[in-house]
């Protein structure tokens, strides 16, 4: 597979961007220790017609509101600018600082949530940035009540935050374990009771939760991370049958591997690489990961991109999906083929 070596949307957007604009609350960020990072890898190939959002995307979300977790960046922008595309009015959620040191992307920043903002806006629409812990359930309260009375109400919520971590099992600290399911099935938990209260007495809502392929199959030295995001699919099943009544549908959608901070950067290159191969290089190139990778991808995609998953949640969130709920939207280039 030839893949064009061009920088990624997200780090396009944010070059063209300039100085952020300001963010509207800060609340609650709690300060810890400095992570253990992996510094973030460029250059990660596209698959040819991956791109940007256009403008006029379409109607499907004109009249509703939604919430985003989790969209400093990422898929989590990319969805948010998405369902503004298409008419929504958008609060975005962040905690734009260190989660916990067994997170291990590069944190996200305030200037990354700006950023966010400004390319909601660009569609005209609403945008209200809130920079929370999704762990803090008081903070998502505070948060609820403050976008109902900016936007009204509350039609959509995406569940999207998370973190990751890749450690062997027989070498984790506590932290890489709890921290892990606190963060990303405590969260989105958190999440999913918060913002489902405020659809309840309206009759109407959808909520979108984000899984992964890692949340179908066994995931070798990402126990935590594979087992939080199995977790939120019972999580979804369950609220999706408690909630139906008030015609608020509950779906999963699941990425496959994407080109975001969770995943650029040397450990996760190696570990893609290491799915097909034994012994993959010490210090992988982006173009190595992304040949290894597209092997097994019936599209032939190594990685795809935040832009190729957003319009999945903007139906789910649409009317169109009226009667889907409990169920798994699988965004993966065909790598979902390989999992029942
Ligand atoms: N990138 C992939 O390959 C991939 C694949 C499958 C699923 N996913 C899922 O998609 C979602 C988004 O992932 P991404 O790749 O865009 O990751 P990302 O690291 O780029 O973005 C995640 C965002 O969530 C925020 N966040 C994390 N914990 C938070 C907390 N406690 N409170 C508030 N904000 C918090 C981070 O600050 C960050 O901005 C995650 O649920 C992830 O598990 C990603």
């Amino acid at each position: 597979m030839t893949a064009q070596n061009q920088p990624s949307f997200a780090r396009r957007a944010l070059l063209l961007a300039g100085a952020a604009t300001g963010v509207a609350i800060a609340q609650n960020a709690t300060a810890q220790p400095a992570p253990q990072q992996n510094p973030p890898s460029e250059g990660l190939p596209r698959a040819p017609g991956a791109g940007p959002i256009t403008p006029a995307r379409g109607t499907q979300l004109t009249g509703k509101s939604a919430v985003v977790t989790g969209a400093a960046r990422g898929i989590g922008r990319a969805i948010a600018v998405e369902m503004a595309a298409n008419g929504a009015d958008v609060a975005i959620l962040d905690i734009c600082g260190v989660v916990s040191p067994a997170s291990n992307a590069k944190p996200a920043t305030s200037e990354e949530l700006a950023e966010t903002e400004r390319q909601v806006r660009a569609y005209g629409r609403k945008c209200l940035p809130i920079k929370l812990d999704i762990r803090d359930i008081n903070s998502l309260r505070g948060a609820a009540n403050h976008v109902e009375q900016e936007f009204g109400k509350i039609d959509i919520v995406v569940a999207n935050a998370a973190i990751q971590r890749w450690k062997p099992l027989m070498e984790m600290d506590d932290s890489d374990w709890y921290d892990v399911i606190n963060n990303n099935l405590n969260g989105t938990a958190n999440t999913l009771r918060v913002f489902a209260a405020k659809m309840i007495p309206q009759n109407y809502g959808r909520i979108i939760v984000l899984s992964s392929m890692q949340g179908k199959h066994g995931t070798k030295d990402g126990s935590s991370y594979s087992a939080s995001k199995w977790g939120i699919l019972g999580l979804m099943k369950s609220a999706a049958m408690e909630l139906g009544r008030y015609k608020i549908t509950v779906n999963a959608l699941i990425p496959g591997l994407v080109d975001t901070a969770l995943t650029r950067y040397e450990t996760r290159f190696k570990e893609a690489i290491g799915e097909t191969q034994p012994n993959p290089p010490e210090h992988p190139t982006p173009q190595q990961a992304w040949d290894a990778r597209q092997v097994q991808v019936p599209l032939k995609v190594g990685w795809l991109q935040p832009e190729d998953i957003s319009p999945a949640a903007v139906f789910l969130a649409s009317d169109a999906a009226a009667m889907v709920t409990g169920a798994e939207y699988e965004v993966t280039g065909g790598d979902s083929a390989h999992s029942v």
